[in-house]
């Protein structure tokens, strides 16, 4: 039994959890693996530095890259030299997927522009609503001529998720149109390749200085950030290995160092729950399993009891099948004892054909038809994409 006294007692696995959380930004010595993008980000805000208009840049890349961390981290680092030269170099930070309208994304861009600022400026509040999106960028232009600004950078973080162009289009001609005197320019960023040809639609080519895609981090590089971060955890609490190994299967899985560092993040708790005195390797593939356990109910969660089901029924046969593969007609029939077993009246043969093609639709299985030999015809055979244990374990939670 739990004494009451105990309860918040959470062992001696970590020593500075926020090392391994989410959130955490940490100083640009501390980003590794990343020093090609830290300088060509270096020399497109350089100017700015000494008085001249930063280069806009254009980031591409897929989650957990570091394109966030880098962007933040070298701004940071050029406001800071900026002022060693006089000058007065800020930014503001906008996150389009918290700020997706063309009002919100302005008047964030406002408020971070205020907040950086700080006493060299007012603290008026700005209105949350009554007034539009162009009113938003006047009490921006305003602000920076308030605060006496040199040059002035708006990093649109997600831009894909932003709803219009005039946010951008405005800051590439506040300058040309008089608006402001100071030189702003644009750090743009997106998790989607894809969004390349649609964004230099978008915008003019006065926006497209630069362009950088970062790729996926490989199992070296990780292993060097999650080193970085192992002062989360107690003196020789980590396994030998641990860091390598989740280093290589993050590498392998994704190459997102978010998620590794989330991986690395599990395993201790997994350590801690288990009042183990070692974060082991094993533990690393238990938070593997349940990172995949996770996404599995997240792509699962919302669909009918019919459809879990059908799943739990392709689980069973391949846990107990040496095949992989099974026709619709042997699906049909474990799905039928499945729903009877849960109280459930089985759908027709034809529904439930029907929701298996939805699944591969889905990426949840995947079906393809089938020759028969002689005589037999052709028939679809549906397969699981991922292990029996996961889809069953994920569907008891779900
Ligand atoms: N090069 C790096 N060095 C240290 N930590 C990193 C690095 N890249 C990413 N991280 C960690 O991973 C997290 C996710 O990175 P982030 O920049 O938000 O990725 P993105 O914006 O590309 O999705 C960061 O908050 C940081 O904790
Ligand atoms: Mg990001």
């Amino acid at each position: 039994m739990t004494r009451r006294d105990d309860i918040f007692e959470t062992g001696e696995i970590f020593q500075d959890r926020k090392l391994v959380r989410v959130g955490h930004v940490p100083n640009l010595d501390r980003v590794v693996g990343r020093d090609s993008e830290i300088e060509l980000m270096g020399s497109a805000l350089a100017p700015a530095i000494r008085g001249g208009p930063p280069e806009t840049t254009i980031i591409y890349g897929k989650t957990g890259t570091g394109k966030s961390l880098v962007t933040r981290c070298v701004t940071r680092e050029a406001r800071d030299r900026a002022a060693e030269n006089g000058q007065r170099f800020t930014y503001a930070y906008v996150d389009c997927s918290d700020y997706g309208t063309e009002a919100q994304a302005s008047r964030q861009m406002a408020r971070e522009l205020q907040a950086n600022l700080g006493d060299a400026v007012g603290n008026q509040s700005i209105p949350r609503r009554g007034i539009g999106a162009a009113d938003y960028r006047d009490v921006t232009w305003e602000l920076l001529s308030e605060g006496d600004v040199d040059a002035f950078v708006v990093i649109l973080d997600e831009i894909d998720k932003l709803d219009g162009d005039a946010l951008l289009r405005s800051l590439s001609r506040a300058r040309e149109s008089g608006k402001a005197e100071a030189f702003v320019s644009a750090v743009c960023i997106s998790n989607k390749i894809e969004y390349r040809e649609q964004l230099s639609e978008r915008v003019d080519s006065s926006l497209q200085d630069n362009e950088v895609v970062f790729d996926p981090y490989d199992a070296t590089q990780l292993e060097a950030i999650l080193t970085r971060r192992k002062d989360a955890f107690s003196e020789g609490v980590l396994e030998e290995g641990v860091i390598s190994k989740t280093a290589a299967l993050a590498a392998r899985e994704h190459g997102d160092a978010r998620k590794a560092i989330d991986m690395l993040y599990e395993a201790g708790r997994i350590a801690e729950k288990n009042q183990a005195t070692q974060v082991t390797v094993d533990h690393v593939d238990a938070a593997l399993k349940r990172a995949e356990i996770n996404r599995f109910q997240k792509l699962v969660s919302g669909q009918t009891p019919h459809v879990k089901h059908i799943l739990r029924a392709l689980a069973l046969l391949t846990e107990k099948a040496d095949c992989q593969r099974f026709r619709t007609a042997e699906v049909y029939d474990t799905y039928q004892q499945v729903a009877e077993h849960a109280g459930a009246s089985p759908l027709s043969y034809d529904r439930v054909q029907r929701l298996l093609k939805e699944q591969a639709f889905l990426g949840v299985t995947e079906s393809e038809h089938t020759g028969g030999g002689h005589g037999e015809g052709s028939y679809r055979v549906h397969r699981l994409l991922r292990s029996p244990e996961i889809v069953s374990e994920g569907l008891n939670g779900a």
